[in-house]
């Protein structure tokens, strides 16, 4: 795999959120690291009437909000605005796409390009049906030769649930095939979650206790401690479900259960990663009911509540929150169960894995504080403060036998720097390059989605089924918290719990 020599990269939501704030800050870090190609134009595309010029100018401001201070170059920026280029169109309408289509050739005529063209749709998700059909009718989907590639990443979420995900593979595999599809999750994106490998994969001395003889349960937090922002029009149709954990959530279960690939391939890695969600134990009613909270943020003295967040229904029951208990029936993990949990305004944004290894088989020192045998716990930190603590205990020195936790941290900032480019540059770069190890594979999606729409279904169902609610800032819904007791356990939270229990209630 190695980089083309030219190339057009045509963003669809040209004028969107998604493209300043994210998008285009990673292009502009990848130009200024020489990481794409040299011969390159970035053609935005979306309904909004800018002129080539207004676009650079629009561009050229939010770079100077969302590129960090110390990666600025001035240089390096102008000759990053001088590769955009705009064409206004409604990404609906076919009749456009003729029109799209000249305006890529005489692109091609300038920069020296050979119909090689990345696609990025990151428009609102009603698109992502629309728009392959479309480039197919006009050829655009066709790759021509080896410098005449046509490639497509696609945004999350990625259907609706089971139904619309399966309808919308199909659209895809009839314009593209599987290879020119980048179905991207920019969780996997992040060095961080790509060490949940390394640490488990290039040490032995994991892997014997890597399983249900010596786990006991596994935590997996990804919470933040920001409402929905200005996507409340998006947020409140789709929820937490679908936009947190039948993408992120589970990919992370997955990296945690996942057997050793054959080789790190795209296609061994992604073939482990389908079984994790082939082996999802089918969620009872029962467990619907019982190990499934969801919650929806209150206000509390200094923050809104959901329904106060703009464009959202003053009545919406839509989860900010989801916390569940989730089993894998397979050899490695049958009964070991997996709670995961995901928040907005939460007391702090963190994202961890904790593994908590079995306890000793009963308790041989006199420690006054332990109440319970010693269990140990690694906690895999993706986010803040990278890195690693296994969590042991040791003896108190001195008189007597008094044994204490301590915790043992390696950071990962300690191996060098930690690379200033993002996890949408990483997956940019490494779909330039026809690498699609860290994309979502047709048959994870559709895995996915088979675990959780019963879930949707069910609370469409049920509308009694609660939504509790928390206030902003705290840890989430006290029915979690007794979710975790039924096992003994409290939630592992990085720092001091806020809950109020007199501002819980059911909304
Ligand atoms: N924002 C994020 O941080 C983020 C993170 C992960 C995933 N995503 C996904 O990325 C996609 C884009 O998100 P976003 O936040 O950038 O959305 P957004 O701010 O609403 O932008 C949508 C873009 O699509 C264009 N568009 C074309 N046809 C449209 C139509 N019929 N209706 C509305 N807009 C249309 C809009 O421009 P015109 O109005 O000029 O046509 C705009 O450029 C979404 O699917 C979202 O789920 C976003």
């Amino acid at each position: 795999m190695s980089k083309p020599n030219s190339l057009v990269i045509v963003i669809f939501g040209a004028s969107g959120d998604l493209t300043r704030r994210k998008l285009m800050p990673s292009l502009y870090l990848l130009h200024k690291n020489k990481r794409l190609p040299p011969h390159l134009a970035i053609l935005g595309v979306s309904r909004t009437a800018y002129k080539d010029e207004e676009y650079r100018e629009h561009i050229r401001e939010e770079l100077s909000h969302f590129v960090k201070p110390e990666e600025v170059d001035e240089a390096q920026i102008r000759s990053f605005i001088d590769l955009l280029y705009y064409f206004p169109m409604d990404p609906a309408n076919a009749d456009a796409y003729p029109s799209l289509q000249s305006r890529l050739l005489s692109l091609d005529a300038l920069i020296g390009n050979q119909e090689n063209y990345l696609y990025y749709l990151a428009t609102p998700p009603s698109l992502y049906g629309v728009i392959p059909q479309h480039l197919k009718q006009v050829g655009l989907n066709l790759d021509k030769g080896v410098e005449k590639k046509k490639r497509i990443i696609v945004e999350k979420p990625f259907g609706y649930d089971l139904e619309s995900a399966i309808e919308l593979n199909k659209i895809y595999k009839d314009a593209f095939r599987e290879d020119q599809i980048f179905r991207i999750d920019h969780f996997l994106g992040k060095e961080t979650v790509q060490n949940i490998l390394a640490l488990r994969f290039a040490n032995s001395i994991f892997e014997p206790i890597w399983n249900r003889n010596y786990v006991d349960y596994v935590e997996v937090t990804a919470v933040e401690n920001m409402g929905i922002e200005q996507r409340g029009g998006f947020f409140d149709g789709v929820g937490t479900l679908r936009d947190m954990v039948q993408n992120h959530l589970i990919q992370l279960v997955a990296l945690t259960a996942m057997e050793p690939p054959m080789a790190f391939n795209a296609d061994s890695f992604r073939d482990e990663v389908a079984k994790v969600y082939q082996s999802l134990t089918p969620l009872t009613e029962e467990d619907m009911n019982e190990h499934i909270i969801r919650g929806q943020y209150t206000a509390s003295e200094t923050r809104k509540g959901y329904r106060e967040e703009k464009n959202v229904d003053p009545l919406s029951r839509t989860e900010s929150y989801v916390a569940m208990k989730i089993g894998i029936s397979n050899w490695r993990w049958s009964g070991v169960p997996f709670y995961i949990r995901t928040g907005k305004q939460m007391p702090t944004k963190v994202s961890e894995i904790v593994v908590h290894f079995k306890p000793t088989p009963y308790r041989l020192f006199n420690s006054p504080e332990q109440k319970s045998p010693m269990a140990n716990q690694l906690i895999i930190r993706l986010q803040p403060n990278e890195g690693i603590v296994l969590k042991f205990e040791m003896k108190v020195p001195g008189s007597g036998f008094n044994v204490e936790r301590v915790s043992m941290d390696f950071s990962y900032s300690s191996l060098g720097e930690l690379p200033t480019e993002d996890a949408y540059a990483r997956l940019i770069e490494d779909c330039i390059q026809g690498d699609p190890t860290l994309f979502t594979r047709s048959d994870a999606v559709e895995s996915s989605w088979q675990f959780f729409t019963p879930v949707l279904t069910f609370w469409k169902e049920h509308p009694e089924i609660p939504v509790y609610g928390y206030p902003a800032g705290t840890w989430g819904p006290r029915e979690s918290e007794a979710m975790m007791h039924e096992h003994g356990a409290d939630w592992t939270n990085p720092c001091k719990n806020l809950t109020n229990t007199d501002l819980y209630c059911e909304l």
